[in-house]
């Protein structure tokens, strides 16, 4: 076994350190687990590779509870062993989304900031989290645990569960202690306006507090968060980096923002990250981020001297990112907060603070409606995550979208999206590699003339005219013209025949 004593202070907890597979022998059919971990960082591995092995010889499930998606030892090794009956609040795994949509797992998929409240007042499958197992760096004399790469809901989940598990991981590394903020509110009606005015204001303290007694296990562990690659930056995401540089540049032209911009908060994924890196040959300087997920073009970012401080609740960097990190933590670690994700997430800081908030869609509709979740209305994707936190508490709500899916077979604008999960009035601008619509202050029927003039792509630009001016007509002018069954056969259409030209 690995020697962790250095990183484990409290003599009486060291009598506590046991393997993954001991740890995992704790846990029981119908069991809710609530772990760290939040996209691939900061989740425990080595209890749950144990428990999938267990698993495989004797069948059985547990229900999940994490921070948001986690990586492949925690979520595809549960899935793999159809381990897992219940699991929220979001989800990037290929393997949990295909038993999610043939009915092997129930997903509650939720707001980020609501899923440690929900847990806390024991609405959750089964009311109460029985385990908590949580990845540290570090335990202090006290019995203080240091998170690692990410916040997550480990607080709340120690908090209320009945036994912490916490796996120490020696690939992280200790430096990583004082990056946190760990804060848990009261819940209503006890609940204090959250201090945070600025990104890095800290109001709580640096560690997970939790009593000697509930801490079952210490378990060892050295495998490294497994990161995800980033894809180049293609010729579409170039361009709608540049139309929302341009759309800023207006914004602080026009006196509506500060030179240095608002606090930005940026979704996951290739596209968030091309726009982030967009900034760092913007003339923008002095940049804050308050968002949910640290990725590498904050790193740009922050060599480039253009940004000055990042709040999250995760590290995300790709496997470069990571390197890139780990080997500058003196440069990076003064400069990064991670707090809960009731926190990060939080609409009532985002809304005061002003947050830029930006974040990806499958498919928006001509009025501004947002599908970031179900393909066709039904097939989950990943699940809304932070997007609906940072889009109603936003002061600026952007999604992004290339104009076409599936090479060109597919407009991503649509008369209705088949899945709501943003409403037009979260939705301020639209950008696709096309253009940007600022919708800002129109009428729904505006809405849709700005949209389909600056976001559609020319392909479907007739098609998507045609339809909004037959709607006018049909329904004589009213407030959002629809004519319902086009508008559903619109998406019939393109699942019978993989296009929607036809
Ligand atoms: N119709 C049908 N399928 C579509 C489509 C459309 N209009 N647009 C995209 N797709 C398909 C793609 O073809 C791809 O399918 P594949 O996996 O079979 O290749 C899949 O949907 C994902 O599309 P992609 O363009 O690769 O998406 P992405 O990586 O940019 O992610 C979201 C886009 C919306 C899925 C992702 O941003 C997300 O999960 N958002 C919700 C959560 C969120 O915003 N979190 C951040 C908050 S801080």
């Amino acid at each position: 076994m690995i020697d962790i004593t250095d990183r484990v202070c409290n003599k009486a907890l060291r009598d506590r350190i046991v393997t993954a597979e001991e740890a995992a022998e704790f846990i029981t059919p119908g069991m809710n687990v609530g772990t760290s971990g939040f996209t691939p960082s900061g989740y425990p591995k080595a209890v749950p590779l144990a428990l999938a092995e267990r698993m495989k010889k004797t069948p059985f499930k547990i229900n999940l509870w994490t921070g948001a998606s986690v990586g492949p030892e925690l979520d595809g090794a549960l899935a793999q062993v159809n381990g897992i009956g219940f699991r929220m609040p979001y989800q990037t795994n290929k393997d949990i989304r295909n038993s999610i949509n043939r009915g092997d797992i129930d997903y509650c998929d939720l707001h980020l900031s609501e899923s440690a409240q929900l847990a806390r007042y024991g609405y959750m499958h089964g009311n109460k989290i029985d385990v908590a197992i949580i990845e540290a760096c570090f335990i202090d004399e006290q019995g203080h645990i240091f998170p690692t790469t990410s916040m997550g809901n480990s607080a709340s989940y120690v908090k209320t569960a009945d036994v912490v598990i916490v796996e120490v991981n020696t690939t992280q590394p200790v430096e990583l202690c004082g990056m946190h903020d760990v804060f848990v509110p009261e819940d209503p009606p006890y609940r204090q306006p959250l201090g945070v005015v600025a990104p890095d204001t800290r109001i709580g303290k640096p560690y997970i507090e939790c009593p000697l007694s509930k801490i079952k296990y210490i378990v060892p562990c050295d495998i490294p968060d497994h990161t995800r690659p980033l894809g180049a930056i293609d010729d579409d995401a170039k361009a709608m980096s540049k139309h929302f540089v341009e759309f800023l540049k207006q914004e602080v032209a026009e006196g509506r923002m500060p030179k240095n911009l608002l606090p930005l908060q940026s979704g996951v994924g290739n596209v968030a990250n091309a726009v982030i890196s967009g900034l760092k040959d913007s003339d923008f300087e002095h940049m804050t981020v308050y968002t949910e997920v640290i990725q590498d073009g904050m790193f740009d970012l922050f060599d480039a001297g253009k940004l000055d401080f990042a709040s999250g609740t995760s590290l995300s960097p790709s496997p470069e990112g990571q390197k890139r990190f780990y080997s500058n933590l003196d440069a990076y670690v003064p400069k990064l907060l991670l707090r809960p994700e009731e926190i990060s997430n939080s609409p009532e800081v985002a809304r005061r603070i002003g947050v830029i908030a930006m974040n990806t869609a499958i498919e928006c509709d001509i009025y501004g409606n947002v599908n970031s979740t179900r393909i066709n209305g039904s097939r989950l994707m990943n699940g809304i995550g932070g997007s609906g936190d940072f889009a109603r508490g936003g002061a600026l709500s952007v999604f992004f979208s290339v104009s076409t899916a599936k090479d060109g077979a597919l407009s991503s604008i649509v008369p209705m999206v088949s899945h709501v999960d943003h409403i037009p009035q979260d939705v301020d601008v639209i950008c696709t590699e096309q253009g940007l619509a600022d919708l800002r202050g129109l009428s729904a029927k505006q809405r849709a003339l700005e949209i389909i003039d600056k976001c559609v792509h020319p392909d479907y630009k007739p098609l998507l005219l045609d339809y909004f001016k037959r709607a006018v007509a049909a329904t004589k002018n009213a407030d959002t013209p629809h004519i319902l069954e086009e508008a559903l056969s619109w998406h019939v259409r393109a699942m019978k025949t993989g296009s929607m030209k036809k």
